[in-house]
């Protein structure tokens, strides 16, 4: 692996009963690297709290997919403002995707940032935090093409000891024009099976029930041995028939514990195939749920931000997937108001949920982000109240399609994994069934980590709540 330190920093030893604490923003990929970073600070002798106030080091790994997102951060930061006061020697540092994005930016206007790290140089973190320690402040934003974490095992946060991630690749090829993603985490690369396929053995003998299997585009996940994928069809023959394609993965992965559950996420549109829907029918414990962003359903929308698909080859996908796995769920993303989107191309976003009937959907209104295709090329000339309305007609569909998709369930029952105490009331156990809909039911015998047939009796947009019969 190949990392550059910007500044100059000397192999430290820390010591001493040090702590870090860890905040997580953004996508779920940014809380499996937390875990990663956990496991990297362990290894130098730093204990983890789960207290601010405790801390010698406190790290925000952040997201700035939307201004919103690094508004967030930027707040948080002057928040922490308080903390250094009563504590001068507080290390701060900002991992992460806007770390990556802003760079120096950061250390020179957030005068109280001590430390900048972007997500390929977790490493360095021991050593760049040693260098702040002897009063000089510290970056390492190099991007990688081979850092994939993949010998590290992550030290589980702030587990419910039942579900827990998998990275399985790292960045993003695509350049959607809207998104700053690959420049934040750099070239799509992917994950030697072997590390997780053991990572998953060690969930499973730990008692986890559930394991999800990270990537910002997973069908695309490849290994023939490493190296970068492009080289891929100079391969020989036997090189080819010995690679794993995510439908393997998930093959191997799902055998690991026919009781432990098998989730994946993201799948891009352009990329999911027949193979990994058969394999999904092929073992139980891989649920039945596909989170297949669409972004918009309009053609020439989808052409500008450069999905590569068509709301036609959408539509045969989400018809696929329900010839194959009929009882699939199936999720999405929307973007409201993407440069030049008009009224009737947002009436086709609005038909194309119609037609797919989404269990539920993460939507958002387009945010321009610095560096983009779509910043550099595009107007950003949808006005703030019209994405707004947009926004809403969204919502309220998708809240009528969740309602109806809901309801369907009542007088059904459903296994549910219990992973949580109820978020209203401590009697009641919260759970996934298969589709990744929350389960609500009073616990009685049961506890966390159990499997349970819930007989379902009413809903909500969100939730299914009903009575275990088991
Ligand atoms: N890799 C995933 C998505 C990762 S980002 C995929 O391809 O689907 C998560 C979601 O954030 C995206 O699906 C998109 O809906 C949203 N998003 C990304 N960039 C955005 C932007 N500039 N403005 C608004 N939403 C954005
Ligand atoms: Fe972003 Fe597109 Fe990559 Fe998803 S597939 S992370 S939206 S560039
Ligand atoms: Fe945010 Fe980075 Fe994820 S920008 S959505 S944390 S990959």
């Amino acid at each position: 692996m190949s990392t550059e330190v910007l500044q100059q920093t000397k192999e430290t030893q820390l010591t001493g009963n040090k702590q870090f604490y860890i905040e997580s923003y953004g996508c779920a990929m940014n809380f499996s690297d937390s875990e990663i970073i956990g496991s990297i600070m362990a290894e130098h002798g730093y204990g983890h709290t789960n207290d601010e106030f405790d801390a010698d080091v406190i790290f925000l790994n952040t997201c700035a997919i939307r201004e919103n997102a690094e508004k967030t951060i930027r707040d948080r930061l002057k928040h922490l403002r308080l903390n250094k006061k009563k504590n001068s020697d507080l290390i701060i540092g900002v991992l992460g995707c806007m770390a990556e994005r802003l760079k120096t930016k950061l250390l020179e206007e957030e005068k109280l940032v001590d430390v900048v790290v972007g997500p390929d140089a977790y490493r360095d973190l021991p050593k760049l935090v040693a260098e702040v320690e002897e009063g000089n402040r510290a970056i390492n934003v190099l991007l990688s093409r081979e850092e994939t974490y993949a010998e590290i095992s992550p030290m589980r946060l702030n587990t419910n000891g039942v579900s827990a991630f998998i990275s399985i690749m790292r960045g993003c090829d695509n350049m959607c024009s809207f998104c700053v993603v690959p420049f934040t985490r750099g070239r799509e690369r992917s994950r030697d099976p072997e590390s997780i396929v053991a990572e998953a053995k060690t969930l499973s003998e730990a008692g986890y029930k559930e394991v999800t299997l990270l990537g910002q585009n997973v069908d695309s996940y490849l290994w023939f041995g490493g190296g970068p994928k492009v080289e891929f069809k100079n391969a020989d023959d036997s090189t080819k028939a010995n690679a794993v394609t995510f439908a393997k993965l998930l093959e191997m992965v799902a055998k690991v514990d026919p009781n432990m559950r098998v989730r994946f996420s993201t799948s891009h549109p352009k990329d999911i195939c027949d193979d990994v829907l058969y394999t999904m029918c092929k073992y139980d414990n891989i649920c039945k749920y596909i989170h297949l962003p669409a972004q918009s359903g309009n053609t020439r929308v989808l052409e500008i931000m450069n999905r590569t698909y068509t709301r036609e080859w959408y539509l045969d996908k989400v018809k696929r997937i329900r010839e194959i796995i009929p009882e699939c769920g199936i999720s999405c993303d929307i973007i409201a108001g993407f440069c030049s989107e008009t009224e009737e191309e947002h009436q086709d976003t609005l038909s194309l949920m119609q037609q797919s009937r989404f269990d539920f959907s993460y939507m958002y209104k387009y945010s321009e982000r610095p560096g983009t295709l779509a910043a550099k090329k595009m107007e950003d000339d949808v006005p703030e109240e019209v994405k707004s309305r947009r926004l809403t007609e969204i919502i309220q569909l998708q809240n009528e399609l969740s309602l109806q998709n809901n309801s369907a369930y009542i007088g059904k029952t459903v296994r549910v994994l219990a992973d949580s105490l109820s978020k209203k009331s401590d009697q009641d156990l919260s759970g996934r069934n298969d589709q990744n809909i929350k389960v609500v039911f009073p616990k009685g015998e049961h506890k966390i980590g159990d499997y349970v047939d819930v007989l379902i009796e009413r809903v909500t947009v969100t939730t299914l709540i009903g009575k275990a019969i088991n």
